[in-house]
């Protein structure tokens, strides 16, 4: 996800040394589950934003970190990997629609995400997720270990090309 930081977003925890521990997808869409029937702890904060997806972090744990993201109707990641950490994400509020690259003889796969369901994905995955539906989307998204880069692809006709790659700094 190419995001902004945004004034609410707190600063990144310090002093927490890095987890050689990662939680497993499994365990981490438990997490964004558990979280999505909760939304007394997060509705408030949710925010929506022309300029692009909104997001807040709201977990900043030593092993694992937990997004808020709202998604306007056309909002979108493009392609992009998750510097080897595993995530999951489940979509609380609205549908998201996601694109990834099977195997050889599969190509793009595109699945449609409503609300109530998670996906996980290992340290090697690549996506891009948008809100192709009518109305505004919320989801909840956990890594581990945290985030500490992300490679942005455009996908050519050969398949996915790296373009960029960005760190915490410009969250
Ligand atoms: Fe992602």
């Amino acid at each position: 996800m190419s995001l902004p930081l945004a004034p609410e977003t707190p600063a990144p925890a310090t002093g927490t040394p890095p987890t050689d521990d990662p939680l497993s997808p499994r365990a981490l869409r438990g997490i964004v589950r558990e979280l999505a029937e909760q939304p007394e702890r997060w509705i408030h904060l949710v925010r929506l934003s022309t300029e692009e997806r909104w997001y807040r972090r709201l977990v900043a744990e030593a092993d694992h970190e937990v997004w808020l993201i709202s998604w306007l109707p056309g909002q979108s990641t493009g392609f992009h990997d998750h510097g080897g950490s595993r995530g999951a994400f489940t979509v609380a509020l609205g549908e998201l629609e996601e694109l990834s690259l099977g195997g050889p003889d599969q190509g793009l796969l595109i699945r449609r995400v409503p609300a109530g369901t998670a996906r996980a994905f290992g340290p090697e995955y690549v996506h891009d997720v948008r809100n192709t539906a009518s109305g505004p989307a919320v989801t909840l998204h956990a890594y581990s270990p945290p985030l500490s880069s992300m490679a942005h692809y455009d996908l050519r006709a050969g398949g996915l090309v790296r373009t960029s790659q960005e760190g915490p700094e410009q969250w």
